[in-house]
């Protein structure tokens, strides 16, 4: 074994004896991967990744199925013990729902909601051309509706520290509104923390204090576009002359200095790929020794849906060998978490997570479009067919249940997210190879 898994996981599913007469094949929940003469097995329901011999790689891949007497003569038996290989007549997706099941009963989670995803406008100051957002009607929240949000938030909260996610619009351009929340919240005994998605470019140094006392500001992840040009011929900047590549830079530092966490979000396309060497040099330069500044590229949604997307992703990826060979800290550094996600998104823990509009309307996610709002601060629940839909168990795809990687998305994600891509699987090999060829370097 040369990656440990998710312990809760492997209790749930390791089997501790091998049936000598029975056949073995290799588990859905299994991706071999090999490069040179490094053979791996990622099992993706524990997370554990094995190394391989040769002969080893050979015996389970080759065959369809593999005696039990023969795992013991090679002995491979590890591998039925982890269930990467498994008995012929395994149901791989019966016991993949029978560990969500379990692990859901033993994660006790508090009760009521514990993360607020407010938005307190829709407007926005910068206007990227590629904004999925384009087109919803401006609004922002006005003092009555956030009265009202304040007694929501108090009457629904779970008990201990909450967690406020700011978004928007560009949350910034009504800092105002954020900092009565906040202030309201402290009044009424509310502990809670925040973080927020922003271009960045309203924040001040003045700002950036009051974000990190005030708001309880922790991670803050801003969108940029690439090189200077690229940025500013993406971004439609109302005030161009005062809000550009130099004042987002700037506003960085302010954060930084703050001592607040950034993820810096490149958004990519075929477009802005040319101009990233000299924008990673660039911010090498200007945060190379910061800490608390981390990068990484996401390929813009529409990107996803066309034929060059894997090579986009190859790219991004390249990218990324490129940071860590220059010393810049990758947002996803470590392998995202040992530990089995349950849910996919918020949409799947609608009783933990809450989005809401400007006009106080609930959304299960911040992408959901227009029509998918099933209440609101002021009268709760509106419409109960559409929250139980919302809330019921997805029904499993077809596809989905071929596949490796349904541990890793759930099957939420097929069946309702807007954002599901025809291209999942690739794109989950990519990234799985990716890992793979990284670990313990
Ligand atoms: C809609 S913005 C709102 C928050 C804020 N104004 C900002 O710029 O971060 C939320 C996030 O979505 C990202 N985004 C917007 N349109 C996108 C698209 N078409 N594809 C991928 N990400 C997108 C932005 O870069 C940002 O990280």
């Amino acid at each position: 074994m040369i990656r440990t898994g998710d312990n809760k996981v492997l209790k749930i599913i390791s089997c501790d004896k091998i049936d000598d007469n029975d056949e073995y094949r290799l588990s859905l929940f299994t991706y071999l991967f090999s490069e040179g003469e490094r053979y791996l097995i990622k099992n993706t329901l524990s997370l554990e990744v094995y190394e391989l011999t040769e002969n080893e790689w050979n015996a389970v891949r080759d065959h369809k199925t593999i005696s039990g007497k023969c795992i013991r003569e090679k002995e491979i038996g590890q591998l039925v013990f982890s269930r990467c290989l498994v008995k012929n007549d395994h149901d791989d997706v019966r016991l993949y729902d029978q560990v969500i099941f379990l692990l859901k009963a033993m994660n006790k989670r508090r009760k009521g909601i514990g993360s607020y995803t407010i938005l307190p406008t829709t407007a926005c100051n910068a206007r990227c051309i590629y904004c999925y957002e384009e087109g919803i009607p401006t609004c922002t929240m006005d003092r009555h509706t956030a009265d009202c949000l304040l007694d929501f938030i108090c009457r629904t909260k779970c008990d201990g520290e909450i967690k406020l996610r700011w978004f928007g619009g560009e949350p910034l351009a009504a800092a105002d509104m954020i900092s009565y929340i906040c202030s309201e919240l402290v009044k009424r005994d509310v502990s809670f923390t925040s973080s927020m998605t922003t271009n960045a470019s309203l924040m001040t140094r003045e700002l950036a204090k009051e974000a990190a006392t005030l708001w309880k500001l922790k991670k803050v992840q801003i969108s940029l576009d690439g090189e200077k040009h690229d940025y500013e011929s993406r971004k439609r900047y109302i005030s161009p002359e005062r809000y550009n590549y130099k004042t987002v830079m700037q506003s960085i530092g302010f954060l930084a200095d703050e001592g607040i966490r950034i993820d810096l979000r490149c958004n990519c396309d075929q477009d802005n790929l040319g101009g990233m060497e000299s924008f990673l040099a660039d911010i090498k330069e200007r945060f190379g020794e910061e800490k608390l500044i981390r990068l990484y590229f996401a390929p813009l949604f529409q990107e996803r849906h066309k034929d060059s997307f894997i090579d986009l992703e190859k790219r991004i990826l390249e990218l990324r060998s490129e940071m860590k060979a220059q010393g810049i800290s990758h947002s996803h550094t470590k392998v995202k978490s040992l530990h089995l996600k349950t849910e996919y998104c918020m949409t799947g823990d609608m009783d933990g997570n809450i989005v809401i509009a400007p006009d106080g309307r609930f959304y299960s996610c911040e992408h959901m479009p227009e029509n998918n709002s099933w209440g609101n601060i002021f009268d709760g629940v509106t419409d109960p067919e559409k929250e139980k839909a919302l809330k019921a168990a997805p029904e499993k795809d077809e596809k989905c249940i071929r596949c490796p990687f349904l541990p890793k998305c759930t099957p939420y994600y097929k069946t309702r997210c807007p954002n599901w891509f025809e291209k999942c699987y690739e794109h989950n090999c990519i990234e799985t190879e990716y890992e793979l060829r990284n670990i313990g370097t």
